[in-house]
């Protein structure tokens, strides 16, 4: 889409807000993680591998997904923010999840407030911000998305120059440079590939993270208090570990290594 001078994609009319009431659909956080590893695994995608992490990027506690399967170019991901648009179909049996077109905002809504997609397709690799903050921050009116695409050269087209200006301002990656190194974290894994950083993740009242990113190094686990409501009426019984270890949650995760420490990698079928 050739739109120059503009900031963004404007997301039809949806109020900004919408991206938080969307996101309550999910009750449980693991719920909104599983829409993501659906995602990669859907046919249109067909990852093989997604590895799921926590990192701390410029004092933000991040979670990153990233996968090796088709990637996308700027107009799949600009459909990718857009909402209600999914054209999946079954591929060799293979039946989509996902066909709302709503899965992607609403679980990465739920888990922070901001995320960047950055997503490598043959010889164009697209870098797009979902961003409450930013929305926020340049009090928009309506959801906007500004999206970019660097060549081969790590050079985008003029066109991309005001996206790509507030993405360096209101992302974690203030220089393009920044922006290359993520690409480079796809690339180095597989000649395709999206990767999702999600930040301002999501906080209880008592300030912390909702996910427990410290005390297993190899997993995310949400503390045990937030847990209660899933413990049964017999106080004795203990909540199932389901229900609060991610790692047994996508239950084939094995440990990856990786620079933060913790690293899950989901074996997709
Ligand atoms: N990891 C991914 N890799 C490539 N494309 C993706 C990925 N995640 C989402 N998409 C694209 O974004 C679109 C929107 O995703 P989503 O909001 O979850 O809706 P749905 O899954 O119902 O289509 C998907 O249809 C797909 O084309
Ligand atoms: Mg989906």
């Amino acid at each position: 889409m050739s739109m120059p001078n503009m900031v963004g994609v404007p997301l039809s009319m949806l109020d900004p807000k919408f991206l938080h009431t969307n996101s309550t659909s999910h009750t449980w956080p693991f719920s909104a993680i599983a829409e993501l590893i659906d995602n990669a695994y859907d046919p249109d995608v067909m990852a093989k591998q997604l590895w799921i992490d926590w990192t701390r990027i410029k004092g933000f506690d991040c979670l990153t997904f990233q996968d090796n399967g088709k990637g996308m170019t700027k107009k799949g991901m600009h459909k990718m923010l857009s909402f209600g648009f999914s054209d999946k179909q079954a591929v060799g049996g293979h039946a989509p999840v996902g066909m709302y077109g709503n899965g992607f905002k609403s679980s990465s809504m739920r888990l922070g407030k901001d995320a960047i997609i950055f997503s490598k397709i043959s010889d164009t690799m697209s870098v797009g911000l979902l961003s409450q903050s930013y929305l926020e921050s340049i009090q928009a009116e309506h959801v906007v998305v500004p999206i970019v695409t660097l060549g081969h050269d790590g050079q985008s087209s003029v066109e991309d120059a005001a996206s790509l200006q507030d993405i360096l301002k209101h992302s974690p990656f203030n220089t393009e440079e920044e922006l290359l190194t993520e690409l480079t974290a796809i690339t180095s894994i597989s000649s395709t590939g999206t990767r999702i950083i999600i930040w301002n993740l999501r906080r209880v009242a008592n300030g912390e993270t909702e996910f427990d990113l410290s005390t297993n190094r190899y997993d995310i686990r949400i503390p045990e208090d937030a847990c209660e409501t899933h413990k049964n009426q017999n106080i004795t019984q203990s909540v199932p570990e389901i229900i609060y270890s991610l790692r047994v949650s996508i239950s084939d995760g094995e440990p990856i290594g990786s620079q933060a420490g913790f690293g899950a990698c989901k074996y997709l079928p």
